[in-house]
């Protein structure tokens, strides 16, 4: 099988596009033959060498994957039934998504859920299903349109993408903020931002406050913009921390907190529990299905283009998703 595995080499961890026995790959009691993955940030630190996402190797990289049942030894999941894993330490811990077979405890899961096919499921994959979780949180903490915009950060990478898209489609009037206001404003726009505007726009110029513009927030950077966002969101909205794009740091004050009542809600997808996992694919397959998923994952891929692309990602030259038909 086929296998885009990380290897140590003289210069660190990489990934090389190699051939292996299915019966080497890390231990489950399931295995699915892959249709399609798809590159997430995560994925590109592994493919690259940029960061140490695979901890032991060698190890197939890919955060992501959907496919067939070929066999299985759990009364869930029959030969033929269409599924897809995300998170879980696919790629971290256990052969990842990037191969033509994967194998894992059936526990880790999830049914493709009706009105998803393999495709758009990975299209979506550990990106959609972020930013579908952080909306989630949010409503449960009471965000609601009618309070005001809200604003997404690294509105041009995939998390970005879809929650705009996600947010627009569920009454909301998302800010796209983006380093690349000239050359991604239109695209933003496009799929549902009621406005573009670059992270300096946000600067707080040293104080812990600024004005209240904003709702609410999705954030992929962390960093001095998320302190920034912070000094910005009204009384009682939701801050949701996804990433760390710009940096893993976060220098604040309690003020946003403590002033304001701003609540900072951390978004962790590997691990989300089942029922909230299933509940939120169910959402992913319905009300907050993108409108404009072939848009936005515009581009699908074979195996043999992957390292390209994943460095594209790392100089942030890329936008929206990218998906990996394994079978091409
Ligand atoms: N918490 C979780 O469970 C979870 C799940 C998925 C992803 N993540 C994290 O979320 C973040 C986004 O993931 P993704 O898959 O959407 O990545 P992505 O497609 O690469 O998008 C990231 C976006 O952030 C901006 N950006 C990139 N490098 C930057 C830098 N150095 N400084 C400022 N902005 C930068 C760019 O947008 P602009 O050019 O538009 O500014 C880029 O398109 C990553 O940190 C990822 O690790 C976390």
């Amino acid at each position: 099988m086929r296998a885009l595995r990380i290897i140590d080499t003289d210069d660190g961890p990489r990934g090389r596009l190699t051939t292996m026995d299915r019966h080497d790959l890390t231990d489950g009691n399931v295995v699915i033959r892959t249709s399609y993955s798809s590159l997430n940030y995560k994925d590109a630190l592994a493919v690259t060498g940029a960061g140490k996402i695979a901890r032991k190797r060698p190890l197939n990289a890919g955060v992501d994957v959907s496919g067939v049942i070929e066999s299985s030894t759990d009364d869930r999941f029959a030969k033929g039934d269409e599924v897809l894993v995300t998170g879980w330490f696919l790629g971290e811990k256990r052969d990842g998504g990037l191969a033509e077979y994967v194998q894992v405890p059936g526990e880790l899961i999830t049914a493709l859920p009706q009105g998803l096919t393999l495709w758009e499921a990975m299209a979506l994959g550990t990106a959609g299903f972020t930013a579908g979780m952080a909306i989630q949180r949010m409503r449960d903490n009471s965000q609601a349109p009618g309070h005001g915009p809200v604003l997404v950060t690294g509105a041009s990478g995939g998390v970005g993408m879809f929650a705009i898209d996600m947010l627009a489609r569920a009454g909301f009037s998302p800010v796209a903020v983006t380093r690349r206001v000239d050359t991604q404003g239109d695209a933003l726009r496009a799929i549902g931002a009621s406005q573009v505007i670059s992270p300096d726009a946000l600067s707080l110029d040293g104080k812990p406050l600024g004005e209240t513009s904003y709702a609410g927030a999705i954030d992929a950077l962390g960093g001095e913009v998320l302190a920034n966002v912070l000094g910005h969101i009204k009384p009682y909205g939701n801050v949701a921390a996804i990433g760390l794009a710009a940096s893993p740091q976060l220098a604040t004050t309690v003020l946003p907190f403590i002033l304001r009542g701003v609540s900072l809600l951390g978004i962790h997808s590997v691990e989300c529990p089942t029922p909230l996992r299933e509940s939120i694919w169910q959402s992913l397959a319905g009300d907050l299905k993108p409108t404009h998923l072939q848009r936005i994952a515009a581009s699908t891929i074979g195996l043999d283009e992957v390292a390209d692309v994943c460095s594209a990602i790392i100089a942030g030259t890329h936008s929206g998703r990218t998906v990996v038909d394994l079978q091409r």
